[in-house]
């Protein structure tokens, strides 16, 4: 999500003459977009603000000035903070009031001192956005919803980026219709919490995100529909239906469960248990077979035991995830989770994150391979490093290389898998052979 504000916010400077620069110090106006979700992302923010300072510093304060700002998560929680250890900060607003930036420009010109813009505004600032561009790309982010009101435990979202709030339903299918007449061939819906999404409709009625996918692959020229981040406990049967009934919606579902432990769940107030969690995937495989799954794991949750760790260990083993992020519990302060007793040491940490990352690397290894040999549908939609290759993404968001005339870039062909790296998959091009596919 991250990625997809900073490029409204690009979108929103361009009619006031702001255009991306590759280099900080060319930039006129210099905004870090930050993330405030574990410790370590958010101390970045303060280092990187003390390598800013330098690089605004080289530049010539009357003829180049450079307003440096911080937006996103750390700005919301920590705005203050940041106002006193780096006050030659000019603007720092959260994910909230981004809309605002020209206006911000134009302020940081005739007042003096930091302009902090941390509320909630009662106004969208959806409403404020210029329409998404497909940028040459053939694949996007559209943001159907934000925010979220679960209050895991462990979890600052609630508290940075407020309560769940799903655009309405014609915004979404109006900038979807917008990508795709400029080339977009994939859409990857984005929440905080999508499959909270209840969009107003037209007539007075709402629309859940099942039935928003439906509507949205009516839309000619997109092929493929993509959704992130999904809360287990709030998957519906329409959601569960769309997988079975819409082509266009991709088999590949990111999950978070957590832990595979009852009891951590609990204490991590997460509203599912692993029962719950098994039949909901049993439930997706039964609507498309070949649905496949990644999630995210936390690691050392206070209270964790051993036992509660192998339970993870032991659900990994179970759903077979192809891909996954996993996370040592970094304690937040002003989550319930960072007062609880039974911190667990860094070091047992360190150790179950390496034990989990190794299980989880060898199962998405073990995916990667069973697809050599297969046909799949690759969309491709850049540039390889090497001349003459061209780069895809498989249905299940593997990356494939392969040798291909540039005329393919853009279109979904069906490829052959010839062999499995790591990280990606090698396919090979068989001309006329690989005709297009669309699904
Ligand atoms: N510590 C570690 N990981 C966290 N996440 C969220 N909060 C924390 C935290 N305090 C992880 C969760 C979530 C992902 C986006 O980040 O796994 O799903
Ligand atoms: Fe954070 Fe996701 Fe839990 Fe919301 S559902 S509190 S975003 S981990």
């Amino acid at each position: 999500m991250n990625v997809y504000d900073a490029e409204r916010m690009a979108d929103l400077l361009a009619p006031i003459g702001y255009q991306t620069v590759e280099e900080a110090k060319d930039a006129d106006l210099l905004i870090l977009n930050t993330c405030h979700i574990r410790a370590k992302a958010a101390e970045k923010v303060y280092s990187d603000l003390g390598r800013l300072r330098q690089i605004k510093a080289t530049r010539n304060t009357s003829t180049h000035p450079m307003i440096l700002a911080v937006a996103g998560c750390v700005a919301q929680a920590e705005g203050e903070e940041i106002l006193k250890r780096a006050p030659y900060v000019d603007m720092v607003f959260g994910p909230q009031t981004y809309h605002r930036l020209p206006e911000m420009v134009a302020r940081t010109h005739r007042e003096t001192g930091t302009i902090l813009e941390t509320d909630f505004p009662l106004e969208s600032k959806f409403d404020h956005l210029p329409k998404p561009k497909a940028r040459g790309r053939y694949s996007a982010f559209l943001t159907v919803q934000e925010g979220c009101d679960k209050f895991c435990t462990f979890c600052v979202v609630p508290y940075t980026r407020g309560a769940e709030n799903s655009r309405p339903t014609a915004d979404v299918i109006s900038d979807a219709r917008s990508l795709v007449a400029g080339g977009v061939r994939e859409i990857t819906l984005l929440g905080q919490n999508v499959n909270a999404y209840h969009g107003a409709t037209p007539h007075g009625t709402e629309l859940g995100l099942g039935r928003l996918i439906t509507e949205l692959a009516k839309i000619n020229g997109l092929h493929r529909i993509r959704y992130t981040t999904s809360y287990p406990a709030e998957v519906d049967d329409d959601l569960i239906e769309a997988h079975a009934t819409v082509p266009k919606l991709m088999p590949y579902l990111h999950l978070p469960v957590q832990s595979g432990s009852d009891r951590i769940l609990q204490a991590m107030n997460r509203r599912h248990n692993i029962k719950a969690y098994r039949s909901l995937v049993d439930q997706l495989r039964h609507a498309r077979s070949d649905m496949a799954f990644t999630s995210d794991f936390i690691v050392g949750f206070p209270g964790e035991s051993d036992a509660d760790f192998q339970s993870t260990l032991d659900l990994v083993d179970e759903i077979g995830f192809v891909g996954a992020y996993s996370f040592k519990y970094s304690a937040r302060l002003g989550t319930p989770a960072a007062a609880m007793p039974d911190q667990v040491p860094d070091k047992t940490k360190s150790d179950r994150l390496k034990t989990l990352q190794g299980k989880l690397t060898a199962s998405q290894a073990a995916f990667n391979s069973k697809t050599v040999g297969s046909k799949m549908p690759i969309l491709l939609d850049g540039y390889g490093r090497h001349p003459g290759q061209l780069v895809g993404r498989s249905p299940y968001m593997q990356a494939v290389h392969v040798s291909a005339p540039a005329e393919q870039l853009g279109n979904i062909v069906n490829l052959r898998i010839e062999a499995a790296h790591p990280n990606s998959l090698a396919a090979s091009y068989e001309g006329e052979n690989c005709r297009k596919a669309i699904t």
